[in-house]
C-alpha cells in the first residue's frame, strides 16, 4: 500500500507539476494524501498536497486541515499561527473556484436564494471546500477565547450552515448528473458529512439553546444526523472516512460523556473494520479501537497492546 503510494508520488512529481490540475486528479491526489495520513505518514501527507495548494481547492484543503488537526493537539502559538495562515490562504484559493456573481444577482438573491442550477461542477466543489473550511477557521476561532472570537466564529459558522444547505439542494436538483461525473459521488458524500455533523452536533445541545438555534434557522435533529453521517461513511468517497470518525466520535465519547448511554458499540465496531484492514497501525484507528476493547471491558487486547 504505502509503496504504491509512493510510486504515485514520484509519477507525479515528473508529470503533474508543468500541468494545470483538474478537479478528477485533484480529489484523487487528496484522498491519496488521506491515506498517507491515517498511515501515519504525515510530512509526507503534507508534502503531497503543498505545491498545489494556490491552485487547487482540494489541495488547499487537505493541507489546512492536516495544520489544523496539528493545532488541535498541541495548542502551541507557533502551530496555531500556521493552522491560520493555510486557513486564509485555502479560503482564498477555493473563493477563486467560486462562481462569481454580479451585483444584480447579489440584489436578487436577496429576494429568492438562487438554486443554482447553473454552477459548474467544479463551482459546486468550491462552494463545498470553502464551507468546510470556514467551518474550520470557525473552530480554531473559538481556541482563541475572546468574545470578539466568539462572535466572528459564530458568524463563519452560520455562513457555513448556509453553503451547505444551498449544496444540499443544489444536489437535489441534479441528480442526473450523478451517472455524468465520476467527482459527483464526492460532492454528495460532503454533503453529508457537513449537514450530518452539523444536525448530529446541535442535537447535542440543551432544548432551550437548540429552540433559539432553531429560530437562527439551524436544524438539529439527531437522527437526521446520524442518518446522513451513516449515509456519508457507506458511500465511497473522499470523505468516507470524516464521517465514520464523526460516528465512532459519537459512539465512543458524546454518548458516554453525556451519560445518554446510546452509543451503538455493534455500529461502531462495524464502522472501523474496513480501516483496521488497510491500515493496521494507523494511530487514529488504534486509538478508537483501544477505546472500543475498553467500553466493552476486554482487558486482553489493552493487555496485548505493543506500546506497553
Ligand atoms: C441557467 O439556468 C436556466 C434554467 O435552468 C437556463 O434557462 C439558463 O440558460 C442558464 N444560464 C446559463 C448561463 O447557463
Ligand atoms: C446498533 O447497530 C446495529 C448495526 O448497525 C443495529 O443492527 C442495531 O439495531 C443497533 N442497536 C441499537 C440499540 O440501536
Ligand atoms: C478482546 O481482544 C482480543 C485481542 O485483540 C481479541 O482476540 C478478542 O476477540 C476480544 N474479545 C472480544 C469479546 O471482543
Amino acid at each position: 500500500m504505502a509503496r504504491v503510494v509512493s510510486y504515485f508520488l514520484a509519477i507525479c512529481n515528473l508529470f503533474c507539476r508543468s500541468s494545470k490540475m483538474d478537479l478528477e486528479t485533484s480529489l484523487k491526489e487528496c484522498s491519496a494524501a488521506l491515506e498517507l495520513f491515517l498511515d501515519n505518514r504525515f510530512s509526507d501527507a503534507l508534502a503531497l498536497l503543498k505545491p498545489w495548494k494556490a491552485q487547487s481547492m482540494y489541495h488547499a484543503m487537505g493541507y489546512s486541515s492536516i495544520l489544523v488537526m496539528q493545532a488541535g493537539m498541541t495548542f502551541e502559538p507557533k502551530d496555531m499561527d500556521a493552522a491560520m495562515t493555510s486557513l486564509r490562504e485555502a479560503l482564498q484559493t477555493c473563493q477563486s473556484f467560486r462562481k462569481k456573481t454580479g451585483i444584480v444577482e447579489t440584489l436578487a438573491s436577496l429576494w429568492y436564494r438562487q438554486t443554482a442550477d447553473n454552477l459548474t461542477e467544479e463551482e459546486m466543489h468550491a462552494e463545498l471546500c470553502y464551507a468546510e473550511v470556514l467551518l474550520q477557521k470557525a473552530a480554531l476561532t473559538f481556541l482563541d477565547e475572546s468574545i470578539i472570537g466568539f462572535i466572528k466564529g459564530g458568524m463563519r459558522i452560520r455562513n457555513s450552515y448556509q453553503i451547505f444547505k444551498e449544496c444540499q439542494t443544489m444536489a437535489s436538483v441534479t441528480k442526473d448528473m450523478e451517472e455524468r461525473k465520476s467527482t459527483h459521488v464526492h460532492f454528495r458524500g460532503g454533503i453529508s458529512m457537513g449537514i450530518g455533523s452539523f444536525n448530529l452536533m446541535l442535537s447535542l445541545l440543551p432544548s432551550r439553546v437548540l429552540r433559539v438555534m432553531e429560530f437562527l434557522g439551524f436544524s438539529g435533529d439527531r437522527e437526521v444526523g446520524l442518518s446522513e453521517l451513516r449515509q456519508g461513511a457507506g458511500s465511497n468517497s473522499l470523505r468516507s472516512i470524516l464521517s465514520a470518525l464523526t460516528l465512532l466520535m459519537y459512539h465512543l465519547y458524546i454518548t458516554v460523556i453525556l451519560g445518554t448511554g446510546e452509543g451503538n458499540l455493534t455500529e461502531a465496531e462495524a464502522l472501523l473494520v474496513p480501516y483496521t484492514q488497510r491500515f493496521p497501525n494507523g494511530a487514529l484507528i488504534l486509538f478508537y479501537t483501544a477505546r472500543i476493547a475498553l467500553l466493552k471491558g476486554n482487558f486482553t487486547f489493552l493487555r496485548d497492546d505493543p506500546s506497553e
